[in-house]
């Protein structure tokens, strides 16, 4: 396939960014569309170019770091991740606009890298448990009703990508929180914490600049884990309850 990408450029952080254009040949259909960038980099680099910035560390769908908008869409057209996207989803002469997460809490660090440590604070503020679980037989010692270690296992596959923020249009970050919220509040070890968690991670999410949550529903379409909208009703339950607690 020959290729011809528009890719946003931008220096860092305090300089303006633009769209360029660039011409790829040769893209091979199996290549990964981290692959296809690499070979454009490496094309950048011989013509004594800068590469073209972008974060990525697994490459298997684990890690999250991968955040690229491709044609308008988080993570593309097919719902994965964009280290999982492959080149057989496009097709030859086709033009591909790549754009890094859009949201005013997702600052662009350079061209299509951006900071979410915004997503760490709204862990350090309230996503985690103090119960002493100790090793792997001992936390499985801990009885849990199956449907509810169910829930909590399929959330917990959230893997704090941004691109439920990046698809809002509200910029809101309530799927990241729901999953987080709901994958802790499931199990017993998470209920001391449950009422001071939510209220904490939400006042950080709204310090962060994030937006509110209008049911519109772009978050869980772009999610690569189908992390289900009902999260955002449980993290909206566990508000009101704590609220009720005096929190
Ligand atoms: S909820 Fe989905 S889209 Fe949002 S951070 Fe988690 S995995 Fe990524
Ligand atoms: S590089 Fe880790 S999820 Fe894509």
């Amino acid at each position: 396939m020959n290729l011809t990408l528009k890719i946003w450029r931008q220096e860092n952080p305090s300089a303006k960014g633009g769209i360029k254009t660039y011409q790829v040949d040769d893209v091979d259909e199996d290549m990964s569309f981290l692959e296809m960038l690499d070979s454009l980099n490496e094309q950048l680099n011989t013509a004594g170019e800068e590469p073209v910035a972008f974060d990525h560390d697994c490459r298997e769908g684990i890690c999250g770091s991968c955040s690229l908008m491709i044609n308008g869409q988080a993570h593309g057209p097919e719902v994965t991740t964009t280290c999982q996207l492959h080149m057989r989803s496009f097709s030859d002469g086709d033009t591909i606009t790549i754009e890094p997460w859009r949201s005013d809490a997702f600052p662009v660090i350079k061209d299509l890298v951006t900071d979410r440590s915004a997503f760490d604070r709204i862990i350090q503020a309230g996503g985690y448990i103090s119960a002493n679980t100790g090793s792997a037989p001992e936390a499985n010692s801990v009885p849990a009703p199956r449907d509810k270690a169910t829930r909590a296992f399929n959330v917990a596959t959230c893997i704090g990508c941004g691109a439920c923020v990046a698809a809002c249009p509200n910029g809101s970050a309530s799927l990241f929180m729901g999953a987080k919220i709901t994958h802790l509040g499931e199990l017993p070890q998470g209920q001391p914490e449950r009422d001071s968690r939510v209220v904490s991670m939400v006042a950080q999410h709204d310090h962060e600049g994030f937006g509110g949550c209008t049911n519109i529903g772009e978050c869980t379409a772009a999610c690569p884990k189908e992390i289900p909208l009902d999260v955002i009703s449980q993290l909206n339950k566990d508000l009101r309850t704590a609220i009720k607690h005096g929190y």
